[in-house]
């Protein structure tokens, strides 16, 4: 079967467009693009596409890929102050002269939507998690959908970036799983993806992930999405091989994806209802 990601974003931003409509001032999310490059222009326009969907207020703020970091952090700077934003997100990966841990650092943690700052990490660790990163808790909302109980399952996270393998292991640590966090150099990877219950596969390697390496019954949620040579989409597994075996898998394009901006919504609403109740 597959975890439509597409029609659970849409039912997740239909349920936070009517919190919104109740508001009297609009949530604010305010997304910084540094540089040209394509692919995150395009996740940058999504989310304020999203944005206004959903009726929130939405800056997006483009700046030249030759920014000095002092600039940068200024502009961040000035968003922590603005009281007509709750939720600041810097569109990762920045240009190379630029250092992104200090930048993330820099947001108020109270309006890290995204959830990288080490506070909200911090947190989610403790399992204590307020602001949580998006993808990895897109991915819960879809793993709940299925209605299996992660409780003792196997769970292997192939990938450990800190925006989506190490949160995602955190979150399935804090369901009471059992988690192993593999990268692209674990020796024997099939080996340890048979006894998996559940493969979150975000390695960024084209179909990687093979029919025979995997258990009858598994549920494959596939994070990665790769362009290849004559522009098609795919993901870290191959899915033709993968389907007939799996339980439960997510497309791509139409699975995570559209998840993660519906997250980063949810999570927008989360610091606006924080920071009206102050
Ligand atoms: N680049 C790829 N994924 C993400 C994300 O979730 N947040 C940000 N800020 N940048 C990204």
């Amino acid at each position: 079967m597959i975890i439509n990601g597409k029609e659970i974003a849409k039912k997740l931003r239909s349920s936070i467009a009517k919190q919104v409509a109740k508001l009297d001032r609009k949530p604010g999310l305010a997304v910084i693009l540094v540089g040209d490059d394509p692919a995150s222009a395009v996740y940058v326009r999504n989310k304020d596409n999203a944005c206004k969907e959903v009726g929130f207020y939405s800056e997006k703020i483009n700046k030249s890929a030759n920014i000095t970091q002092t600039e940068l952090l200024s502009e961040v700077e000035r968003l922590n102050k603005d009281d007509k934003i709750d939720g600041i997100l810097v569109q990762l990966p920045l240009p190379s002269h630029l250092d992104a841990n200090q930048v993330i650092e820099a947001i108020n943690p109270n309006k890290d939507v995204d959830g990288f700052h080490s506070e909200n990490i911090g947190k989610l660790m403790q399992n204590k998690a307020y602001l949580r990163p998006c993808t990895p808790k897109g991915v819960m909302t879809m793993l709940a959908t299925t209605g299996i109980d992660l409780v003792g399952k196997n769970c292997v996270v192939v990938g450990a970036s800190n925006i989506v393998g190490r949160p995602m292991a955190m979150e399935l640590l804090n369901a009471r799983a059992t988690v192993t966090i593999c990268n692209s150099k674990t020796q024997d990877l099939s080996g340890k993806l048979k006894q998996a219950d559940v493969i979150v596969a975000a390695v960024g390697i084209p179909k990687m992930i093979q029919g025979d390496w995997i258990k009858a019954g598994v549920i494959i949620i596939d994070v990665g999405i790769n362009r290849l040579d004559d522009g098609t989409l795919v993901g870290d597994v191959d899915f033709d091989a993968v389907q007939d075996k799996a339980a439960w898998i997510t497309p791509v394009p139409g699975g995570v994806g559209p998840m993660t901006i519906a997250t980063l919504l949810e999570n927008t609403l989360t610091a606006y209802t924080a920071r009206e109740e102050k």
